[in-house]
This record gives C-alpha cells, structure tokens and sequence, in this order.
C-alpha cells in the first residue's frame, strides 16, 4: 500500500478533513488508546517549536507509541555535513514514521521522496503547516459548529505565515467563505493563494486596517511577524508592531466570533484579551494533541 504522506495541506481531500475531525473528536473523548503500541515515531526538528513538537510527543505517547529524534539539531550529524537526504535514509530504517520541522521550503516534500515511511510535515519555511490547519479546523468546528459561510480575517504576517497559507486552501472547499487579509503592504497575501481564491470563485479583500470591520469577522485569525523570515532587520522593525489587538476592539464584535493564534504570539495580541471569551488560542493549542493523534492514526491506518 502507498504511504500517507502529509506535506501539503492539499494532500488531504475535504473527506480526510472530515474524517480527521472525526478522528480528533474521538481521541478528545478518549485520549489514552494503545493503536500504536510497538511503533517508533522519529520527531526531527531543524527549527526550534514548543506546540507542535510537545503536542506531537503527547499525542505519541497518549497512543502507546515511543519518540525517537532531536529538538535541537545542533545535536545531530546535521553540524558534520550529513545531508538531508542521508539523515533522512538513516531514520526511516530506524522508526515508523517520521514528523519534521525544518526551515527550508520544499524540504519536507523532499524528506518524503527519501523516506520510505510516511512523513508529517511540522512546517517547513514560509511554506506549509498542514497539522496546524487542520487542528486550526477542529478549533472552528468546535465554536462555529460548521465549516460553511465563515467570514475568515487573516491578520499579520500573510506573506511568510504558513499556518494562513495552508488554512485558506482547507477553508476554500467548504460552502461560501469570505476571507479578509488584513496586512502591510510588505506582509500581504502571495498572488499564489489569492489565484487559488479565484480560480474557485471565492470572495476576499485587502486592507491595511480593521478596526472598522472587525465586526463582521467569524473567526479573527492573528499571526506573529516573524522575525525569522526577514533578511533586513530594518524592515522587520518597522512592522513588527503594527497589529495589537485590544479587548476593547471586541466590544461589539459578534458573539459567535473567537480570536485564533497559532502561537508563539509577540505583541500582536494583548494580554488584557486572554480573558475574554472570544479568546480560543490557548484552548486552540490543546486541541493539537487530540488533531495530531487523529493525523497519526489516520496515516497509519490504526483506525
Ligand atoms: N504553532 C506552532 O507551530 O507553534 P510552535 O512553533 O511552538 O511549534
């Protein structure tokens, strides 16, 4: 049988959403399930992660299996001069299934064409965080109780954020989202994901601002600028603050509405929100656990 790989977020049909979903709801009823008893699971980070890696190995454990791999890969044979494609070889004779995070696009599609288990891709570069959209779905499953006529604020770094690039394209096959990308000028959407809107016929607009609409916002999706991803310092500073979101500004928003991050947040959500109930990133990183032991049971066929 083939390998299930998980690289783009558009491996997956809107099926395998559903199905993780499903999955997900399941192992957050029942967290502690022995399917993987006996599998070794490799978790190789090349770029530093507190949420995915830690709820990656919650999730393993949670479902019997055993971790293998680095978090730092300062401490691996990377610093010889072992490539990826020979450190990749090596692992795969080694464990069950591979889970990677690494800085350069296009790495984890690579790490899958060497591997010969399957592959989760835990982000790579400015590219592709699918185990992060798809639990970013089950938290909005779980406050909006449908997938269908959201109207999605994207806010931030839209240019670099992964994690926005792989949830426009999960969203975009449900029923009549819209989309607003709120973002400077320097961070705004790639042409490539706003084609993909087009191509389907999909509504979404551009702004600078959002004060003035926040309003009319279902899901309010605020990102980190990433420092990591400028070559200019520069360029970084003179963006790094320009969307804090205040409670304030969720006075009059709708009641259904709730604030996502994927987290590690900066500055760009004040503290003074994390009270209010339309905050959900905490609540949203815990249902990593349950997503990611969905993802894995559905890549290994445990269920
Ligand atoms: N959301 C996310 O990817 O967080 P980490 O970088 O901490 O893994």
């Amino acid at each position: 049988m083939k390998k299930k790989d998980l690289i783009s977020i558009t491996d997956y049909t809107k099926e395998e959403y559903l199905r993780i979903m499903e999955l997900a709801r399941e192992f957050e009823n029942e967290p502690n399930q022995d399917v993987l008893k006996g599998k070794v699971v490799a978790s190789l980070f090349f770029e530093p992660s507190t949420r995915t890696r830690l709820s990656f190995e919650t999730a393993i454990s949670r479902l019997g299996g055993r971790i293998v791999g680095f978090a730092d890969p300062d401490s691996s044979s990377a610093t010889k001069g072992e490539t990826l494609h020979d450190t990749i070889k090596m692992v795969s004779n080694y464990a069950d299934l591979i889970v990677m995070r690494h800085p350069l696009e296009g790495a984890a599609r690579y790490a899958a064409e060497v591997s010969s288990v399957p592959v989760l891709n835990a982000g790579d570069g400015a590219n592709q965080h699918p185990t992060q959209t798809l639990l970013d779905m089950y938290s909005i499953l779980k406050t909006q109780k449908t997938f269908d006529n959201l109207n999605i604020f994207m806010v931030g770094d839209l240019k670099y954020g992964r994690t926005v690039h792989s949830l426009l394209q999960a969203m975009s096959e449900f029923e009549n989202p819209i989309f607003n990308f709120i973002a400077p000028e320097v961070l705004r959407m790639p042409e490539t994901y706003k084609l993909h809107l087009k191509d389907k016929g999909i509504k979404y607009f551009e702004h600078e601002e959002f004060t003035d609409i926040i309003n009319e916002a279902d899901i309010i999706y605020m990102t980190r600028v990433q420092k990591e991803r400028f070559s200019d310092p520069i360029e970084y500073e003179k963006v790094k603050n320009i969307y804090i979101l205040q409670n304030s500004m969720l006075k009059n928003t709708k009641s259904n509405v709730r604030v996502l991050h994927p987290l590690p947040r900066v500055n760009e959500i004040s503290t003074d929100v994390d009270k209010n109930e339309k905050a959900y990133y905490f609540e949203q990183a815990r249902n990593g656990v349950f997503t990611r032991q969905a993802i894995i049971a559905h890549t290994m066929n445990l269920k």
